[in-house]
């Protein structure tokens, strides 16, 4: 048995994805010939701008799928897929990316389709379907916290989980409904030493139905993998490292969730332990991140519910 390069849980070799999973993403269960090779993703220069940590690093293009189904290619405007291939400076980050997000699934937070993939010249990149696009190529109003706020790009750091939390209760269509979806994905953050959720990371999304709610998750990485010692990126109740329950409880009092929620939110997130632990087990990732990954989990988790 081997992982399935999307959802990687358990699937029997030779097959790198389950149908469901290719289904799920392209609509067909082949998967097509990504017409890409990071030598030319190097040469188009599509970097993002960025000053710190990951950011500005990783490369990343919009992919569309061909009407066959047979390739993804290069598409600007219209693309329905992102892709972010490997960085020159930190190791494994399409790696790191596919485990993140699915440990996010694990722990009840909602991701887009999404897997690795191996462009035409064999390196592995990440896969992500867009969740801003209709079939029908409308697209849908997306807003990230920066926006929200009335920040520049640039003051994307200089946030606070009280202030996603602000917004969440200005703009969301259910308060009640989103704030715990953020207050688990901000513990979920903490879990998985992600030091680079800052407030372009989070949006909120309208829906057909015009309702605001907080979008799928999106470039979740344990920065700690390449950067040791890595602190959130955003403080929660003034502190980047060292969270513990007890402040996770004051985090969701400030949100104004009521405490029975957030204990339940801590307890399921402690109780995915286990399956988390296999699943980087399963991960693509090299052993010593494997390693590094399990012991973070292992050090974080058991503390929610202590
Ligand atoms: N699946 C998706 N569907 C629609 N929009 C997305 C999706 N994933 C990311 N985005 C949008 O694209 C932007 C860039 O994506 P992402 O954050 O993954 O890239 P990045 O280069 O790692 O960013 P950063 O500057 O945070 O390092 C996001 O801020 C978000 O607005
Ligand atoms: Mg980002
Ligand atoms: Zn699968």
């Amino acid at each position: 048995m081997s992982a399935c390069q999307a959802c990687l849980q358990l699937i029997a070799a030779p097959a790198r994805y389950h149908d469901a999973c290719l289904k799920r993403l392209f609509g067909t269960a082949t998967a097509p010939l990504i017409d890409v090779e990071i030598a030319q993703l190097h040469t188009l220069g599509l970097a993002m701008a960025g000053h710190t940590s990951i950011s500005g690093i990783q490369r990343k293009i919009s992919l569309g799928l061909s009407a066959d189904r047979a390739t993804l290619k290069l598409e600007i405007d219209k693309g329905r897929y992102i892709l972010k291939p490997t960085g020159e400076n930190f190791p494994s980050l399409p790696e790191n990316e596919i485990t993140t997000m699915q440990l996010a699934a694990l722990a009840g937070i909602d991701i887009p389709p999404c897997a690795l993939v191996p462009l035409k010249d064999g390196t592995p990149a990440y896969l992500v379907a867009r969740f801003d696009r209709l079939p029908d190529g409308k697209k849908l109003r997306q807003e990230d916290f920066c926006q929200l706020g009335e920040l520049l790009p640039a003051a994307k750091y200089d946030g606070s989980a009280e202030l996603c939390a602000r917004l969440v209760r200005k703009f969301a269509s259910e308060p009640l409904i989103e704030m715990t979806k953020l207050f688990r994905r901000m513990v979920f953050c903490w879990l998985t030493g992600n030091g680079d959720m800052h407030l372009k990371n989070f949006s909120l999304l309208a829906g057909v139905d015009g309702l605001q709610r907080l979008s799928p998750a999106y470039d979740m990485l344990c920065t700690r993998l390449v950067i040791a010692g890595d602190q959130l990126a955003l403080p929660v109740g003034g502190k980047k490292d060292n969270l513990r329950r007890r402040n996770w409880l004051d985090y969701a009092a400030y949100c104004k969730l009521p405490e029975r929620a957030a204990t339940r939110v801590l307890r399921e997130l402690r109780d995915v332990l286990p399956e988390c632990i296999a699943l980087v087990e399963r991960s693509p990732l090299p052993d010593s991140m494997k390693a590094t990954y399990n012991d973070l989990l292992n050090a974080r988790m058991p503390g929610l519910t202590e």
